[in-house]
């Protein structure tokens, strides 16, 4: 039995539900720019913290306990869902992720292995189940995955990339081939985001971080069936999706349509209007600005009440930025602007 959550601001907003203040988490919150994940770090590898459930329990608690965020992210990676693939998975200090075998050609992807999700990946449903433990009802935990076309990008690309050439390339010059890597990807990552729902988070994020890349013909067309191939299952499992891209403010309606009962969105569009473009019957996530935390405080704070301010009086938004969290992010900051967020939306909230 799970225990009774003693702060569940962030589900009741996901759920368009009333609220005594506008919950906060930050994408990222568990990284390098905490003392806390630095000293881990120092002694493991990321893809060791990945595997270690206490370490990754460890990692995930830092943020709740520094920051006062109203939610918990599982500490893992988009990408380890690639390892058993036998792609040469490695994360390379400083320049990100890396495969020595990525995936071009109609044989490469009949070359890669089939595997059982809860054997080669059962490592993570032990974390969710040891960061459930060591949450103890405080807040409630997110769990996540990559987006197909956003996952499809590594494995195609080798790494991490500006334009997308060889991904592109695959998808409009051998389409069938696009389509049954994509098939692929689809159905272990609904099988891994399955297992999470199982071993116990209270929400999941499918992370399409690059899916802005996309034309939106191209986004219906070649991803959208498989991103619903995900999503559409979760539905029924009665947890939040959370459904985020970056760059998508021409994508918006089609990421709805794809799934997710709350959609992330970026700071390069106002999220009233993109609110007013999905709709009043989805939540919305986000979207300062991560550098902002950089600046001087008075502009922070003005954008971050800005925010809140733009969508005051409708029921259904968690604070977010609108990408992951900056490595050079000063913790104070961070942990100012939870506290912002939570007194200015109830403030408005008291009215
Ligand atoms: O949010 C959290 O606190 C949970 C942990 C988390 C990580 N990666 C750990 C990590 C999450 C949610 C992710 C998601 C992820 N991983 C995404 C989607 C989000 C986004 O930023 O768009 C992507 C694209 C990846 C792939 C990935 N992993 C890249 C491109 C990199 C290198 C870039 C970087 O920040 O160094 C990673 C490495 C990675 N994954 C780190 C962390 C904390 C870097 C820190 C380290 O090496 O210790």
């Amino acid at each position: 039995m799970k225990r009774p959550l003693q702060n569940d601001r962030f589900l009741r907003a996901c759920r368009r539900e009333p609220v005594d203040a506008t919950p906060v988490w930050f994408m990222r919150q568990a990284g390098r720019y905490m003392a806390e994940y630095r000293a881990v770090r120092a002694h493991h590898s990321l893809l060791e913290i990945c595997k270690r459930p206490e370490l990754a329990a460890e990692v995930t608690l830092q943020p709740v306990e520094r920051l006062g965020v109203d939610a918990a992210i599982l500490f893992a990676d988009i990408l380890l869902i690639l390892e058993p693939l036998d792609v040469g998975l490695e994360f390379v200090a400083g320049d990100g992720p890396s495969l020595r075998r990525p995936v071009r050609s109609g044989s490469d992807v009949d070359r890669l292995p089939a595997f059982d999700v809860e054997t080669e990946l059962g490592f993570v449903a032990e974390s969710v189940r040891t960061i459930v433990g060591r949450l103890n009802g405080r807040v409630p935990l997110i769990g996540f995955a990559g987006g197909p076309f956003t996952v499809a990008s590594y494995l195609v690309e080798g790494g991490h990339s500006r334009s997308f050439v060889a991904t592109k390339r695959l998808m409009y010059g051998e389409p069938e081939v696009w389509h049954r890597l994509m098939s692929r990807l689809a159905s272990l990552t609904a099988a891994y985001l399955r297992m999470q729902i199982e071993a116990g988070v209270d929400a999941v994020q499918l992370f399409d971080s690059w899916a802005g890349a996309l034309a939106p013909e191209d986004y219906r067309r070649f991803v959208l069936p498989h991103s619903r191939a995900v999503l559409e299952p979760l539905a029924a499992s009665g947890v939040p999706v959370i459904h985020f891209g970056t760059q998508t403010a021409g994508l918006l309606t089609d990421m709805r349509r794809a799934g997710g009962s709350v959609i992330g969105v970026d700071w390069r569009i106002e999220l009233a209007d993109a609110w007013d473009r999905l709709g009043s019957d989805v939540a919305v996530q986000g979207n300062l600005d991560p550098v902002a935390l950089l600046g001087p405080w008075p502009v922070m704070a003005e954008a971050a009440r800005g925010i809140v301010a733009s969508v005051a009086g409708r029921a259904g938004h968690v604070f977010n930025l609108g990408h992951g969290i900056l490595p050079e992010t000063p913790v104070e900051a961070a942990a100012d602007l939870v506290q912002l967020v939570h007194e200015e939306s109830a403030r408005l909230l008291a009215g």
